[in-house]
């Protein structure tokens, strides 16, 4: 008997490795610092607000494009941040998560046989929207710091060489996952310069918007000069609030665009879920001492995290922004980062997330490990505590 055929796009990419690791971190019992969502409580505020909705029978389908309390309550936050107005009636599209979001923007802007840059190392997901879209990626590496002063960041003339007249899009993240890279304003600028030339469309995922270090600020795309009309921007309440599982996040982009991204949107999931949007405008009411603390405590983790792993012998990248930190494992000795992730997880008991995964090339990456430290301090002793049976490098 013939086995049932599958798509070629779905054949273009593999199931999230990170998502595997957390499976293989269940089953192993191991600490599970590989996927980022935070193991600690969300604010009470914020849950009771969602209980509220669902008792106040918020509980059919909100508007399509998001529930106008909840677009309302979006649109102040980033004008009054970034100084950009947003008009909530035809500039939002509220989407579950942003990853969602992102997928909805590139079926929306994307056509077959275009060309979508994307940074290297990346989030996971980028390739597969840019494959199911129909779009061919084109990478573009972060070459890593040679120093603790200087940060990764790409080579000007291989990211201007990467544009051309087939690019529609190119995909930012910013403070960046995996390596906690800020995109700076100059480098921001250079980009919307070439987008601009090329007419070009920035898709920038800010959802690490709040978790910044050591003075940094977050530059937004939309804000630089003539970038509000090619701009989308994607966030959500899952990381700022620590509400991953809600799956409420959103779009922000100039009207047309917006109309393309909403009609996409409501035929992929129609809306995110109605309470969990009126919960996401009370998040949003929060006052400005919660980022402050958020900031605060992710910082303390990070210096936590990052001590724990130098003292186990990883050579690690301090990041500057969002809450990974990325490792240098070759000095360990392993064939490569896979084989070293699953001695972690089955042997130490601790899980991470394998270097290339973040990589086109599977020979990128290959030294290379990620670890999250969105956790609990329980969380960061424990593995600081297993991480005694492993031996460091020589
Ligand atoms: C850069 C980046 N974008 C998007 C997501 C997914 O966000 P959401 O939960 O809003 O779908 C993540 C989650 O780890 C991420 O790191």
């Amino acid at each position: 008997m013939s086995r049932p055929r599958t798509s070629i796009k779905a054949s273009q990419f593999t199931e999230s490795v990170i998502r595997e690791m957390t499976r293989l971190s269940n089953k192993h019992g191991a600490v599970n610092l590989s996927q980022g969502f935070p193991d600690f409580a969300a604010p009470e505020a914020i849950k009771q607000a969602a209980c509220d909705a669902i008792n106040g029978d918020v509980n059919q389908y909100a508007i399509t494009w998001g529930a106008k309390r909840l677009r309302d309550a979006i649109a102040v936050d980033f004008e009054r941040r970034y100084g950009v107005p947003v008009d909530p009636e035809t500039q939002l599209t509220v989407c579950c998560g942003s990853t969602e979001a992102m997928m909805a923007t590139m079926l929306a802007i994307v056509d077959p046989g275009d060309e979508v840059i994307v940074f290297e190392p990346f989030y996971e997901n980028y390739g597969p929207d840019a494959v199911l879209s129909g779009a061919t990626p084109r990478y573009v590496t972060l070459r890593e710091p040679s120093n603790a002063d200087s940060d990764w960041t790409f080579d000007q003339d291989e990211l201007a060489a990467a544009f051309s007249n087939k690019t529609r899009a190119i995909i930012i993240n910013t403070p960046n996952n995996p390596t906690g890279k800020i995109f700076t304003r100059e480098e921001l600028e250079f980009i919307a310069r070439l987008c601009q030339k090329w007419d070009v469309i920035a898709v920038t995922d800010e959802i690490y918007e709040h978790i910044l270090y050591d003075g940094a600020t977050h530059v937004t795309m939309s804000a630089l000069d003539g970038m509000a009309d090619r701009t989308v921007t994607i966030n959500s309440v899952s990381k700022t609030f620590s509400v991953t599982g809600w799956r409420v996040g959103w779009t922000i982009s100039p009207p047309d665009l917006a109309a393309a991204i909403r009609k996409v949107h409501d035929f992929l999931t129609v809306g995110a879920a109605a309470p969990l949007q009126a919960a996401g405008a009370a998040a949003l009411a929060l006052p400005e001492a919660y980022y402050r603390d958020l900031a605060q405590t992710y910082a303390t983790k990070r210096d936590r995290l990052l001590t724990i792993l130098e003292r186990a012998g990883f050579v690690c990248f301090k990041p500057r922004g969002a809450y990974y930190i990325m490792t240098d494992i070759a000095g360990f000795g392993f064939p490569d980062d896979v084989a070293f992730a699953r001695h972690l997880v089955t042997d130490v008991g601790v899980a991470a997330v394998p270097g290339s995964s973040f990589y086109r090339h599977p020979t990128a990456g290959r030294t290379k490990l990620r670890f999250c430290f969105c956790k609990k301090e329980e969380t960061l002793a424990a593995a600081e505590e297993r991480f005694a049976k492993l031996r460091a490098p020589a």
